[in-house]
């Protein structure tokens, strides 16, 4: 691990344009299971049910038994030394954003101001009626019921992307030009298989840039396209690189 940390820290050093594109992984030292590994919130609940937006439209009370599982999951979790690390980065002028697929809130709280929220944020709602915006602090989601808007009295979704819902335009169109310029990517804590999020470092690639992977295990991406893989717990590995970084 160290010596691909010291190669990754010489091509960190020299890039001009370096982005990351995170995923679940970067938040499970946080306490918050990621997807796809074994424990993970889709053994749980079946994605093509639960985080469909046809089920949100004929069974919203359906998917909020899943939201309120994953907000009890989130409401608890504080950055870790993953996050902190990339906010680190940020600070120090060598990371220009993060494209995150998380929902989490966690690397805003770490500190990292230029953050692309792909899949949207947990932490805020929207009723599909009306188009009124909320925040879900405002609402006793403990109690399980789902929150309604208080113009029209629709249940509220959260604004998270569901599956079959497309990419925020603004996230999309912002990714889709960090990717095409950027010369490094940091691809942290994802499994690499939901598109279009893993895209980005493919377009990336293909204009030349320098994949450098974080994972505890190896991904789709390994094999093709990652120049540098760091295998461990991002909450380790990163703190290490920045270590490397400062030397
Ligand atoms: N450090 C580094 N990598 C980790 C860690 C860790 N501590 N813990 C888990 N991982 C890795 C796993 O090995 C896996 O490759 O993080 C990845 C998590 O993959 P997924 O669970 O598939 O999560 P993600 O890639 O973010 O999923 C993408 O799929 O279901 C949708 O909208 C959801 O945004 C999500 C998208």
């Amino acid at each position: 691990m160290n010596d691909n940390i010291r190669k990754a820290a010489d091509v960190i050093r020299r890039s001009q344009h370096m982005i990351s594109l995170t995923g679940a992984g970067i938040s499970t030292e946080s306490g918050i299971p990621d997807f796809r590994s074994t424990g993970g919130l889709w053994e749980k609940y079946d994605p093509s049910i639960y985080a469909s937006i046809e089920t949100f439209h004929h069974n919203p009370e359906k998917v909020w038994q899943m939201i309120f599982d994953m907000l009890e999951l989130t409401s608890g979790a504080v950055p870790n030394p993953g996050h902190r690390a990339l906010a680190r980065l940020e600070a120090m002028g060598l990371l220009k954003a993060i494209i995150t697929q998380n929902i989490d809130n966690l690397h805003q709280e770490a500190g990292s101001e230029r953050v692309i929220e792909y899949h949207g944020n947990a932490s805020r709602l929207e009723c599909l009626a009306c188009g009124r915006e909320y925040e879900v602090a405002g609402f006793p989601v403990q109690e399980k019921v789902p929150p309604r808007c208080g113009d029209c009295g629709k249940i509220l979704k959260p604004s998270v992307v569901f599956f079959g819902e497309m990419i925020p335009h603004e996230a999309l169109s912002r990714s889709q030009l960090l990717a095409e310029q950027a010369d490094v990517v940091m691809v942290v804590g994802t499994s690499a298989v939901v598109y279009p999020a893993a895209g980005i470092p493919i377009v990336a690639k293909r204009n030349g840039a320098a994949i450098i992977e974080f994972n505890v295990s190896e991904t789709d991406f390994t094999r093709s396209i990652t120049d540098i893989f760091i295998q461990g717990k991002a909450g380790e590995t990163l703190p290490v690189l920045l270590d490397q970084l400062a030397e």
